[in-house]
């Protein structure tokens, strides 16, 4: 009853949008080639949670970053969809409540957040619109 289906036509490479879902914001980011290469360059047993960027997004469409707009630590939306270049020292999103840096695939690398940014359920209903829930 409550999925929500997303346009990602018109987001470009280095772009992301919040959208909601559940009432909680989410965020669809369109990986360029560059974030992903530094999210697959790290080291991910060094990771505080640790997940591969291909874990966190679908087979054949690795570009599409799709997490909640929640922070792990104590539920602020961090900055980096649609607030230009506020993505913290990991180049992904940052919160500004208590300083969480997360990395180009949402991950948890600096601050006090526990967790990286929850993927939800979705699917590809097309290249180019996503449902979520
Ligand atoms: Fe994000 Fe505390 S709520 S760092």
């Amino acid at each position: 009853e409550s999925s929500t289906e997303i346009d990602i036509s018109a987001i470009q490479p280095g772009q992301a949008i919040k959208a909601v879902f559940r009432k909680q914001p989410v965020f669809v980011r369109n990986l360029t080639a560059k974030e992903i290469a530094e999210a697959n360059a790290v080291s991910v047993s060094s990771l505080r949670d640790p997940q591969t960027l291909a874990e966190r997004t679908k087979e054949g469409h690795e570009n599409w970053l799709i997490t909640m707009g929640v922070c792990t630590h104590l539920g602020c939306v961090p900055l980096g969809a649609g607030e230009g270049e506020v993505r913290g020292e990991f180049g992904g999103y940052f919160c500004p409540c208590h300083g969480s840096h997360y990395d180009t695939a949402a991950r948890i690398r600096k601050g006090p957040a526990p967790k990286n940014l929850e993927v939800p359920e979705y699917v590809f209903n097309s290249d180019t619109v996503v449902k979520i829930g």
